[in-house]
């Protein structure tokens, strides 16, 4: 028996998100957004008015509201606070600008990192962040680490922003991007780093498509 274990990791913008989705939806397993659990959290931090610094205060959060995590429409990674869906919410550049402060706290990472885990064993997975290949699922069937030039990750996002209704310059966009970057992986905590026995997809120039098909290649599903 055995569930097939996929960690996808990367810095922003490199489109671990549509790709592990896309990847997930071919092989019919659930794709698992990590980084949708801890803008969730963030979202809850806005909502409630707690600052990101207070690990006490996020801690406190996280017991009083229940954050739950669901297969959503299309196979996407559905999150809801209480009872109500809030996955159209965690892309605002409130909840952006907060979750990678926020993320470096260790006691919100151990309460995410179990209940990914949790959901890795219960069914196939294929699960994108920064720390899955690492830290979530080290034993991992299949480990990769999707990158792309910093002025592409912009782009894309830039991109994907416009098409959800949010505005903002794209230089902005760019150093937002580049900061949390760097915030990601010089923390102590499970920093963004390429897992020692993780395949490096560079995907500058590279459809989601193509990507993808690179990705079943290597798992002989192509
Ligand atoms: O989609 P994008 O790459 O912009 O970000 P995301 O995957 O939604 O993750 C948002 C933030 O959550 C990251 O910048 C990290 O600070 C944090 N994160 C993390 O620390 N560990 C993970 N496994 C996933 C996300």
């Amino acid at each position: 028996m055995g569930y097939l274990r996929i960690a996808i990791d990367g810095p922003a913008g490199a489109g671990k998100s549509t790709v592990a989705k896309e990847v997930a939806r071919r092989l019919g397993i659930l794709y698992v957004d990590t980084g949708a659990m801890y803008r969730g959290v963030a979202w809850l931090s806005v909502e409630y008015r707690v600052q990101v610094a207070d690990e006490e205060g996020l801690l406190q959060l996280l017991s009083a509201h229940k954050l739950t995590f669901a297969r959503g429409q299309s196979g996407s990674f559905e999150v809801s606070a209480d009872g109500v869906v809030i996955t159209h919410l965690l892309r605002s550049v409130e909840v952006s600008e907060r979750v990678s402060e926020l993320s470096a706290h260790p006691r919100v990472r151990e309460i995410l990192t179990e209940r990914q885990r949790q959901l890795s064993h219960c069914e196939s997975v294929v699960m994108d962040g920064r720390d899955i290949g690492t830290v979530v699922m080290p034993d991992a069937d299949y480990k990769f680490f999707l990158t792309a030039d910093l002025a592409e990750r912009a782009r894309r996002r830039h991109a994907e922003l416009e098409a959800k209704g949010f505005r903002g310059s794209l230089a902005q966009l760019r150093e937002t991007i580049a900061a949390r970057d760097r915030r990601d992986s010089n923390r102590s905590v499970a920093p963004l780093v390429k897992a020692r026995d993780a395949i490096e997809i560079d995907s500058t120039g590279k459809t989601v498509a193509e990507v993808c098909d690179e990705i079943l290649r290597v798992l002989g599903r192509d």
